[in-house]
């Protein structure tokens, strides 16, 4: 079959990665795709935000299947839009992406099917926001209620940090996505991420995964959109995560069924563990990034089977097939990032690296300029590695980002340290 992966980032990389080793794939293209992914598919230039504009290319190159992988483009619609035309599509309708693209929306699915999650007030207006955080006190976490691109959540240990929170939201720093506003309970704990595939009917785990969202080794320094991230999450054991799946993940499911938006595609429940019990943190409507490299690395060529049976309604017959193996990757970003960044600096030693069914260097923002490769954004190559032993992963990654010669580019020297 004709595939169409919708993205650019080193989460598409990696999901062109296992498709691609599954005889299932006779064509694979990338809309935009990177200079890595280019390596190994096609990368088409395309608006993946215009329905229109998707439809026409999917009907011109004969596409049998289509994965959405970013946020952005569910939200606008873009399932829907294909589906309407037709096509198989991988990805929650509009209606189903409000688990991630509204949050107020998300609490209130939670809080119909009693899913355990942080008590919360929505706010249209700040008087009413000021007053409940001066009623409940810091620490308390306050969330622009729309997609804001990662940034749009801050967790405030003081109440000022809190009150200048919803100053800045109801200013428009977040533009629409923070005309409204949810304030939620602090919740204390150990984070994981939890991925299971929905059809609608069925619910199948497909793994668990931890990431590092600071920019510091330690866990220091501003938060990022991950550097680094590995699979599976100890913390999430086999017993946690059948109790998220009974109390969370499955009851909201059926929520969204009920309410006649059935979901569609991956979820990924962000879960925060505390004496054993897991609550929900947030839904996102996609694969993470980092969290999908390590997930496609230890899935392989079976994520494409599984990611059919789900757009097929057939999740009730798929089965997983676990390797008992972990996975690891590290995130190089360009310097100064999360800050301001400079694009344009040559890679070398790209080319000398192993790329096998334990080793793959995923490209989350290059270019290709005279031959070489050179970085284009602020998170540039997840550096991926595969082993019996989350150690043995970790010592494969690190040796192949010893290999990459970057002066531009820095990364953490302590992924997994969490679990090692
Ligand atoms: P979100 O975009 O909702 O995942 O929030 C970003 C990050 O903020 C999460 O990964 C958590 O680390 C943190 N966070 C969000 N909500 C809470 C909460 N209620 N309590 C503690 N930390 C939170
Ligand atoms: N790595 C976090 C995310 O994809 O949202």
């Amino acid at each position: 079959m004709n595939i169409l992966i919708l993205g650019g980032g080193g989460r598409e990389h990696a999901l062109a990665w296992a498709v691609m080793q599954n005889p299932k794939c006779d064509k694979l293209i990338v809309a935009p795709g990177n200079a890595g992914i280019a390596q190994i598919a096609e990368c088409a230039a395309l608006d993946i935000l215009n329905g229109a504009s998707v439809v026409n290319f999917c009907d011109e190159n004969a596409i049998d299947f289509i994965i959405v992988g970013p946020e952005a483009p569910l939200a606008a619609g873009i399932s829907d839009r294909l589906r309407e035309a037709g096509f198989m599509v991988f990805g929650p309708s509009q209606a189903a992406a409000q688990l991630e693209a509204s949050k107020a929306f998300t609490k209130e699915i939670c809080a119909a099917v009693g899913a355990p999650t942080a008590g919360y007030g929505h706010f249209t207006d700040a008087d009413a926001a000021r007053a409940h955080i001066r009623a409940h006190g810091a620490p308390i976490v306050v969330k622009a209620d729309g997609l804001a691109a990662g940034k749009g959540v801050i967790v405030a240990m003081s109440e000022a940090e809190a009150l200048a929170a919803v100053d800045d939201m109801f200013g428009g720093e977040f533009g629409a996505a923070g005309a409204e506003v949810v304030i939620e309970e602090f919740m204390e704990g150990e984070e994981a991420s939890f991925f299971v595939l929905c059809d609608g009917k069925d619910v199948l785990a497909i793994g668990t995964a931890q990431d590092h969202k600071r920019v510091g080794d330690g866990d220091t320094g501003p938060n990022t959109g991950g550097m680094g991230a590995y699979s599976p999450a100890p913390v999430l054991s086999d017993d946690i995560a059948a109790v998220a799946m009974e109390r969370i993940v499955k009851p909201c499911m059926a929520e969204m069924t009920r309410r006649g938006m059935p979901y569609q595609g991956v979820l990924y429940a962000g879960l925060m563990i505390k004496d054993g019990q897991p609550r929900l943190v947030e839904y996102n409507v996609r694969f993470g990034d980092p969290e999908c490299q390590v997930l496609m690395m230890r899935l392989g060529a079976q994520a494409l089977d599984l990611m059919l049976a789900c757009a097929e309604g057939k999740l009730a017959e798929a089965q997983v097939h676990w390797a008992d193996d972990h996975a690891l990757t590290v995130v190089m970003a360009a310097n100064g990032y999360p800050g301001d960044y400079a694009k344009g600096s040559v890679i070398s030693g790209l080319d000398t690296l192993p790329a096998d069914s334990f080793h793959m260097c995923f490209h989350a923002g290059t270019a290709r300029e005279k031959g070489q490769f050179v970085a284009n954004g602020g998170r540039v190559l997840n550096v991926t590695a595969r082993g019996s032993t989350l150690a043995e992963a970790q010592t494969r990654a690190y040796s192949m980002v010893d290999a990459i010669d970057w002066s531009g580019g820095f990364c953490r020297g302590d992924i997994g340290w969490r679990a090692l």
